[in-house]
């Protein structure tokens, strides 16, 4: 046994917090810790009250009986930990935003002979904010609103965090997270910490549970091998995507990401469909590889009317850019950052989808394979499989499974 931890995360709403303590409390839990997290927005929604606790005034700072209420929750919070902890528990996670710092003097009391570490959580993009923030108030707390109603009530909630955030400054063991990044920004730590190289690991490393990442069903351009575009599904794509969503209609899929193109769109929307609830959430990052001036050509067009291009990409195609166009090189830079927005918005849930291009999900599954850079271009993207996978401290596993269609054409050169 390595010893007790209280872990306490700090940060304002939507910062991702809940997710890093998922993925904390999973990776120590595979280590073999007993470890359990408390959070209490959780245990705000299990009670029953009269207040209407998601209304953004219920967090009002002027609200006494709110600021009671969420004293209370943090306090059952806090004796349940203490309960954990006094029993087998080794490790505990208290999963609030703590923002205060009358209120983190507060949980020091509650555990005077524990070591303790503070992690605050802060993310400066934007738009992975204002996408988690999308996100949020499509959950089921603010199913009574409209998109826009229920935005503005989850804003205005933040706002008033805001009024009365203190950030981490006087705590003897703290550290300061780029949430979306994954990175630490600052730590001071003045004591001997069980668990705390681990910790510093998983904060940093990615983990994934279970990536489906598929590509797009059959398009009109697909059929005539032509690059780019934003054509439909054929008949055959949408038989495809209905197969998929048939094939994923047990697995839980919370949110699939997919391009802005049409294609992306229309083979996740059956899949969403036969998962209640799913939300599709389209990002540009992972919109295909721009083929500039041979965008809409086919393959062979190309070879005939732009020999040198075919000449010039042949031998190179990773560093190779179309003019007016792309790259797989100068792609890097935009898919990865996607992914960073995949993980930041996922709330470290069991099941991933991406549902992306022959060029970017190449580009995605070698961010996780570490393939040499020349063979890159060249990894097989079929539109009747999908490849699964998880990575996380214990294993890695990548698998390419069939569901029930018929290949597709579309060879590249
Ligand atoms: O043909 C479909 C497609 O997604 C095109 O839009 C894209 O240009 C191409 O595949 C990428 O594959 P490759 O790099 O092998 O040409």
């Amino acid at each position: 046994m390595k010893g007790k931890l209280v872990i306490v995360m700090v940060g304002l709403p939507a910062r991702g917090k809940s997710t890093m303590a998922r993925k904390l409390g999973r990776t120590l839990e595979m280590d073999g810790v007993r470890v359990r997290i408390f959070n209490n927005g959780e245990l705000r929604r299990k009670l029953d009250t009269d207040l209407s606790t998601s209304s953004s005034e219920f967090f009002s700072p002027a609200n006494v009986q709110g600021k009671e209420m969420r004293e209370r929750i943090s306090q059952l919070n806090i004796e349940q930990a203490q309960g954990f902890l006094q029993d087998s528990g080794e490790v505990a996670i208290i999963d609030a935003s703590n923002v205060t710092r009358e209120r983190r003097r507060n949980i020091d009391a509650a555990f005077p002979d524990l070591p303790m570490v503070y992690v605050e959580c802060v993310n400066a993009d934007e738009e992975a904010l204002e996408a988690n923030l999308e996100r949020k108030a499509s959950l089921k707390e603010f199913n009574h609103l409209s998109r826009e109603k229920a935005l503005e009530s989850f804003v205005r909630r933040i706002n008033y965090y805001e009024s009365i955030y203190e950030p981490l400054d006087e705590e003897s063991n703290r550290i300061l997270v780029d949430s979306f990044d994954s990175c630490i920004l600052q730590e001071r730590i003045s004591e001997v910490l069980p668990y705390y190289d681990r910790i510093r690991d998983i904060i940093t490393t990615r983990v994934v549970r279970n990536l489906y990442l598929v590509r797009h069903g059959e398009t009109y351009y697909n059929r005539e091998d032509r690059l780019g575009g934003d054509s439909d599904l054929t008949e055959r794509g949408l038989d495809q995507a209905n197969a998929l969503a048939e094939h994923f209609a047990t697995i839980r899929i919370p949110i699939i990401f997919t391009s802005n193109h049409k294609r992306t769109l229309q083979t996740a929307t059956p899949i969403a469909e036969r998962q209640q609830p799913c939300s599709i959430i389209a990002l540009p990052e992972f919109n295909e590889i721009n083929a500039g001036v041979c965008e809409h050509m086919t393959y062979a067009e190309v070879r005939r009317q732009m020999p040198q291009v075919a000449r010039e990409r042949g031998p190179n195609k990773y560093r190779y850019v179309y003019p007016e166009g792309e790259g797989y090189a100068t792609m890097e830079e935009r898919v990865h950052r996607g992914l960073k927005k995949v993980f930041f918005l996922n709330n470290y849930d069991e099941n991933i989808m991406i549902v992306g291009h022959r060029a970017v999900n190449r580009m995605i599954l070698s961010s996780f394979l570490s393939r040499q850079e020349a063979e890159i271009p060249y990894i097989y993207m079929p539109q009747d499989r999908y490849y699964h996978i998880q990575i996380d401290p214990h294993k890695r596993i990548f698998e390419l499974i069939p569901y029930r269609s018929v290949a597709t054409a579309g060879i590249g050169w």
